[in-house]
């Protein structure tokens, strides 16, 4: 059955061990504290947890610079504390994913420090090399203004080697079959200690053709058929949710046309002109970004997010779009980052503003996809502007009032905890938004409980629903004779919205409101007039709540389905 694919309608939840919750002391969260802290995320509804690199790391890209891949860092725990974790998760029901980082490995990894060693060496062919600085050297950079080149001599090899990212990160040659079948391996390897898949870190670069020669990166799409193939036969429900910011024109490549590559992939397109909407009031970008990421096999997904760990990338809008981001959520040159984006979390970009926060995460709830929360924005934590780059967005988990925030006993947390202004512990923690019914913790609890209990997001088809004010989204979902119906205000200002559900006979007359007292009923000529408050936003069921005695098994056997 198609609804068997749990990753289409649940909620995610993105953490980074070192920062979560510390158990034994040494100011480093580990898989000890993380455990202690999995009925806290089962409180809070989620279903998935991807959970970032852990794996023995130097450290320099908060873990994304890998130099075993079979292991768990000394300082997290160890393999028997990891598998403690993904069992901790399964008696809850709660799925794990972890990321799977394979572009490049630490320069730390044993296999570039055999493949420096000599030209004849073992492993030489795993990474990818020149004898010439190549032309191409000063292109490509990921992270202008930070990193200077893409490629750096190494003395060791006497030869330039390549690297999309930092220099520390040396690029695996992905297309030696060699290192092909070592990235399964791994995959097979965590997957039989309990993780349900993987975030697939950088996938456009991981397929991409390397080496001194390319002049143009063509992806080598089929490598992702391969890599589903094998993770299918070893575990049937193992998804992978790749990173792949790319245009909507290559999406299917990605996502296969019979669904046969990638399960999932973050919706950048989305995510840009969604911060878009909300710094612009104007939806109709976002309509179109909506429209233009509509094309997906039944059985792929999205997954929808606000933040994640690295910098809100803008650099897929136009100039005078990205300004206007720039200007309403990060003016300060110290709260952007590589000229395309804003390092600040979700709470201090909308001013800490409730309403504006209620508004984002509606959006990300009810946008086609699964949700993606980053930890500590369900309690709106803020950030560290005096940290480098993104590690501004990663400071410690706010548990509470307690010293540290109760992340940690020690005197030196591995990052310092958020402790002054308006976001300091003392007033941003768990403990005190749990026992205050208004929090922002309980809403999202609540707001999580409801998108569980709308599936036509996650399984149904979607139409943007017209009502002639830019400032107004609304958008209907249909799925086996049911269907739901959101409105959101982007406007600072109050807004009367006018629409008729587009439904064929009575059904669109009744909106039954999911989260108040407020219902709407069409007027004569079947159109509904609602008004909505600054930043309102509105879930709606259409028709009556006897829906579930009417969903059907298969789609589109009622008369009352869409024209
Ligand atoms: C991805 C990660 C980012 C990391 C980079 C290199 O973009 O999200 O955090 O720095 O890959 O691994
Ligand atoms: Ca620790």
């Amino acid at each position: 059955m198609i609804d068997d694919l749990w990753y289409k309608n649940g909620v995610f939840y993105c953490l980074s061990i070192g920062t979560y919750m510390d158990a034994n002391g040494d100011g480093i969260g580990d898989f000890k504290g993380l455990l202690r802290r999995l009925d806290y995320l089962h409180g809070l509804g989620v279903t998935a947890i991807w959970l970032m690199p852990f794996q023995p790391s130097p450290g320099k890209d908060d873990g994304y610079d890998i130099s075993d891949y079979y292991g768990v860092d000394p300082r997290y725990g160890t393999l028997g504390d990891f598998v403690e974790f993904t069992h901790g998760c399964q008696q809850r029901g709660i799925r794990v994913i972890v990321d799977l980082v394979v572009n490049h490995t630490s320069d730390a990894h044993p296999w570039f420090r055999d493949a420096r060693s000599s030209p004849d060496s073992q492993h030489r062919d795993w990474y990818v090399w020149a004898d010439k600085k190549p032309a191409s050297a000063s292109k490509g950079m990921v992270f202008p203004g930070v990193q200077k080149s893409t490629w750096t001599h190494d003395k060791e090899a006497k030869a330039w080697f390549f690297h999309r990212f930092y220099d520390f990160q040396p690029d695996l040659n992905t297309s030696n079959p060699y290192v092909q079948a070592e990235i399964l391996k791994i995959m097979g390897f965590w997957i039989q200690l309990g993780v349900s898949g993987f975030r697939m870190d950088a996938v456009p670069f991981v397929i991409s053709t390397k080496g001194a020669k390319v002049r143009t990166p063509v992806e080598q799409y089929d490598m992702l058929r391969s890599l589903r193939e094998f993770l299918q036969w070893r575990q049937g429900n193992a998804i992978i949710l790749a990173e792949a910011n790319v245009l909507p024109e290559t999406d299917m490549e990605y996502f296969g046309k019979d669904g046969d590559r990638m399960h999932m992939m973050f919706n950048f397109h989305v995510n840009q002109n969604l911060f878009y909407a909300m710094a612009s009031a104007d939806s109709r970008p976002l309509a179109k970004a909506l429209k233009a990421t509509k094309p997906r096999p039944a059985s792929a997904q999205w997954g929808l997010f606000l933040r994640n760990h690295d910098e809100l990338d803008l650099g897929r809008l136009s100039k005078a779009q990205r300004a206007v981001v720039f200007k309403n959520f990060g003016p300060d040159k110290n709260m952007q980052l590589y000229d395309r984006g804003i390092r600040r979390r979700l709470a201090p970009m909308l001013g800490g503003d409730r309403r504006r926060l209620e508004l984002a995460y509606s959006l990300m709830c009810t946008l086609p996809g699964t949700p993606v929360i980053r930890y500590g924005d369900e309690i709106g934590m803020g950030d560290n502007l005096d940290l480098p780059e993104r590690n501004c967005a990663r400071t410690p988990m706010q548990w509470s009032t307690e010293p540290h925030a109760g992340f940690t006993e020690s005197d030196k947390p591995c990052s310092p905890v958020i402790d002054e202004g308006p976001y300091g512990y003392e007033h941003i923690n768990v403990a005190k938004q749990r026992r205050d019914p208004n929090s922002m913790l309980n809403w999202t609890e609540r707001i999580i409980r409801m998108r569980k209990e709308v599936p036509e997001i996650g399984w149904g088809d979607f139409r943007v629903i017209a009502t002639r004010d830019p400032a107004i989204l609304a958008i209907r979902y249909d799925w086996r004779n049911n269907s739901v119906l959101f409105v959101h205000n982007l406007d600072e200002k109050p807004r009367e919205a006018s629409f008729s559900v587009g439904l064929a006979g009575d059904e669109g007359k009744h909106l039954i409101n999911l989260l108040s007292e407020d219902h709407s009923e069409a007027n004569d000529r079947g159109k509904h007039a609602l008004m909505l408050e600054a930043y309102g936003y509105r879930w709606y069921r259409v028709g009556g709540l006897d829906y579930l005695l009417k969903r059907t098994d298969i789609d589109g056997v009622n008369a009352n389905h869409p024209e």
